[in-house]
């Protein structure tokens, strides 16, 4: 068995057996359009591969996904060695070649394919959906996974804020927001916010159905970017940096209004280290053990943290 490389035409060909895992609700012709625009998206065209475990030519047996990531290493003096990490996506075996080891095998060749990927390398991560033990096995180890839960209120959104954000201003945000203390962390890059924005976008098309009024507000020095989650109605918060409990709830206030006018049925934050003591203050909140995208890490040096202490933000999430 080994490991290949994807060509666009064998791209294209998994969607077909892919659409059994991730096309509902959408229309396999509807899903086959969303899988195209992901990929023709500037973050996807710049750092996306799709990896083949193949027996003989041809004859697939397991593929997956990896998105190169920007990560961070903070030295005891404070400065930063930027690296490279690797999210992890789409991990797929068709049904009928499913129990006999091949998604462990592909996990295992990537992450030694990956390790010799970049002088600068970092680590993989991945979003489990299926638990943590089939990719312990590979190495990875999960991070904390706690869910905010808001429910959508009506109001104003802009009453609450200094301002409402759009797709358009992704850029200027990430760069005024204040980068995790942590000794290890991933910072996205405008690009990659903006996949997720495009995720929304086709779904708004395709399902169809409104897009919020903003992706995102700032209060104050603090700030929040999200995107609607068509599929399940949810307006999920991809990066938060609140400064204080009040500008926090006025952040989450405000996203409770635009996801209320959108008719969406939630607000979802993923809990991160820095942000949860003023969170937990936000009146309205419930916390929940999270369901599906569990957090898991491998590193791909030795040396890096340990994955307990790493903050993983929504926008990481491939
Ligand atoms: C998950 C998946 C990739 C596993 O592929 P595979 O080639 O059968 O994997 P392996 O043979 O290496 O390992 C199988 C193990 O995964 C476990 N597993 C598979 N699906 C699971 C699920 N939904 N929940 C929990 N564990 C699951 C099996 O129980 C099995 O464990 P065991 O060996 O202890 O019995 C495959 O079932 C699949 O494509 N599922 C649909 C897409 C998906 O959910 N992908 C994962 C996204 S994170």
């Amino acid at each position: 068995m080994r490991l290949v490389l994807a060509n666009a035409e064998e791209q294209v060909s998994r969607d077909a057996v892919t659409y059994s895992a991730w096309g509902s609700p959408l229309t396999r012709e509807g899903y086959l359009q969303r899988e195209n625009r992901l990929r023709t998206h500037a973050w996807s065209r710049a750092e996306l591969k799709m990896w083949l475990l193949c027996e003989a030519p041809g004859e697939v047996l397991a593929s997956c996904e990896t998105y190169r990531t920007d990560s961070f290493l903070r030295a005891p003096d404070g400065t930063l060695s930027a690296g490279d990490s690797y999210a992890i996506a789409s991990v797929f075996t068709e049904e009928r070649l499913r129990g006999r080891g091949y998604a462990t095998k592909l996990m295992d060749l990537l992450a030694a394919e990956l390790e010799r990927a970049s002088p600068r390398v970092h680590s993989a991560i991945l979003f489990s959906d299926v638990g943590a033990p089939l990719y312990q096995r590979s190495g990875y180890r999960e991070t904390p996974a706690w869910d905010w839960r808001f429910s959508p209120e009506p109001g104003e959104p802009s009453a609450l804020v200094d301002r409402l954000l759009q797709d358009t201003d992704v850029g200027a945000t990430l760069a005024r927001m204040r980068r995790p203390d942590a000794p290890f962390f991933y910072w996205p890059t405008a690009e990659q916010v903006d996949w997720h924005i495009e995720r929304e976008r086709i779904y708004a098309e395709l399902m169809p159905r409104p897009r919020p009024e903003a992706n995102g507000a700032i209060a104050g020095d603090s700030t929040a970017l999200w995107y609607m989650m068509g599929r399940t109605g949810t307006l999920m918060v991809l990066m938060l940096d609140a400064r204080t409990a009040e500008q926090a709830a006025a952040l989450l206030g405000t996203a409770r209004r635009v996801a209320h006018r959108a008719g969406l049925s939630k607000v979802v934050l993923w809990e991160e280290p820095a942000t949860a003591p003023l969170v937990a203050k936000v009146t309205g909140g419930t916390r929940e053990l999270r369901d599906g995208s569990l957090p898991m890490i491998r590193p791909l040096r030795p040396g890096l943290p340990s994955p307990e202490l790493t903050p993983i933000p929504r926008a990481l999430w491939v």
